[in-house]
């Protein structure tokens, strides 16, 4: 029985390097039209920003902004918007390490936040009636600075949002 087990090992180790030959890339092999050229950065890229969210934000925060609290990774859907009501609340949405370390230029990152917070967006209505839109130049004035304890500080404008009477929703507030 091992013996015939040993023999199958050897016929499937000599026959698996023909059978995975199709996926090992084959250097000499053109790339198909258009797609010629060294692939840009992200940053050059000139995606939209939902193709943005897509490669750099929808790992964590999924695709409609509903995140996985229960991971820690909180809310964002009908929530986000309610940051820009809060004193600090706008530099936060730039500074939290998603946003600030992605691989986006500023301008980028200022259009996909704007993105985000349009009322169809995953803000969901909950950004302050017409809200200052964020620029590239105000992105990279706040992107420069790293909040010290970022947990603290979130609660603190949790916290804000409480006293003006804005209702917390649980997957906002993720277990620590
Ligand atoms: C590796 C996982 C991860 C990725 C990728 C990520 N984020 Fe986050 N994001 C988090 C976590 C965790 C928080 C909660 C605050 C914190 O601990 O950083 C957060 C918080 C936020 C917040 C504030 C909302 C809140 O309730 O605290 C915004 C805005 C945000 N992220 C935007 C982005 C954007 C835009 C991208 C893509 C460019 C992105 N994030 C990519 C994990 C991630």
């Amino acid at each position: 029985m091992k013996a015939s087990i040993r023999a199958i090992s050897l016929i499937l180790l000599l026959v698996s390097p023909l059978g995975e030959a199709r996926v090992i890339p084959d250097t000499t092999q053109s790339p198909a039209p258009g797609n010629e050229g060294e692939r840009a950065p992200l940053s050059q890229a000139g995606y939209s920003s939902a193709v943005n969210y897509q490669l750099q934000c929808l790992g964590c925060h999924l695709t409609n902004g509903e995140g996985s609290p229960r991971n820690g990774i909180p809310q964002m859907a009908g929530f986000v918007g309610n940051f820009l009501k809060v004193d600090g609340g706008r530099a936060f949405l730039v500074r939290v390490p998603g946003a600030s370390q992605s691989a986006l230029n500023n301008q980028q990152l200022a259009d996909l936040l704007n993105w985000m917070l349009r009322d169809e967006g995953i803000a969901g209505g909950s950004a302050p009636e017409h809200f200052r839109p964020y620029t590239g130049e105000e992105v990279a004035t706040y992107r420069k600075n790293r909040i010290k304890d970022l947990p603290e500080f979130r609660q603190g404008l949790i916290d804000q949002m409480k006293a003006m009477g804005i209702q917390i929703p649980k997957g906002a507030m993720p277990p620590p």
